[in-house]
């Protein structure tokens, strides 16, 4: 499986705050069948997190010397979460920004109660500047719960839709579940992320999750969202209307 979504690199946001919590998440990634993992810290100044690209490359760098010497045969690659709030702050931040991999695909977040209009606006201006936006955790969002069409009509505007493997169990409620469960049935997700924060509260274990996708949407699907669309996403192929996704 490949992750495309974790806060495993340490002591940059409120993910991992040790180099031994970040090492146990890896260790359990690798052991749960995980082998490509995004490292993804919150781009967010409302929360206090800037990560300036410049910043998390140089860290990345001494975490994986770091990874190495422990031996965990897992493929790292770096990214962010940008927290989205404003088309100003987009544009005055956007050289700051980490894609995943160095690819024009772009991990986005928005405050938990954004309107869903809100949601397409920024998918426009992103989608403008030529990168492809892939919204984090869509059936989190109040709005989204609320009315999960314009998610699906998030993703005919452009942008990719990534599932938290914690919303598909239950560990967000149950209304974040059940929007899961809708957006999965209508193959709208591309990728799903653990969104790992630290090995008991937010683990970075997906296989549970891939199971269930697996069973309820077939080994086809749950196949392609969990690792052959992030494949192909970390070397900058365009998957977007190949994804799986139908009207
Ligand atoms: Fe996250």
């Amino acid at each position: 499986m490949i992750d495309i979504h974790t806060h495993i690199l340490p002591m940059v946001d409120d993910g991992a705050s040790s180099i031994e919590t970040a090492l146990k998440l890896l260790v359990d990634a690798y052991e749960d069948g995980s082998d490509e993992i995004v490292l993804t810290p919150h781009v967010a100044q409302a929360y206090g997190f800037d990560n300036p690209k410049d910043k998390i490359s140089a860290l990345f760098e001494d975490f994986k010397y770091i990874v190495k010497q422990e031996r965990i045969p897992l493929e790292l690659y770096l990214g962010c979460e940008y927290l989205y709030t404003t088309q100003e702050n987009f544009f005055m931040q956007k050289e700051e920004m980490m894609t995943l991999n160095h690819t024009d695909y772009m991990l986005m977040e928005f405050f938990f109660d954004i309107e869903a209009e809100k949601i397409l606006e920024a998918v426009e201006t992103v989608t403008q500047e030529g990168w492809i936006p892939i919204l984090a955790h869509p059936e989190r969002y109040d709005s989204i719960q609320m009315n999960p069409e314009m998610a699906k009509l998030a993703v005919e505007k452009g942008a990719l839709l990534q599932m938290n493997k914690g919303s598909v169990m239950g560990k967000y409620g149950s209304l974040a579940q059940d929007t899961a469960m809708e957006l999965l049935e209508s193959h709208a997700y591309s990728f799903v992320g653990s969104d790992a924060h630290h090995p008991l509260r937010r683990s970075s274990r997906m296989y549970e999750a891939y199971q269930m996708v697996k069973e309820s949407f077939g080994s086809n699907y749950a196949d392609l969202i969990f690792k052959e669309n992030a494949k192909k996403m970390l070397k900058n192929e365009d998957i977007r209307k190949k994804d799986g996704y139908e009207k």
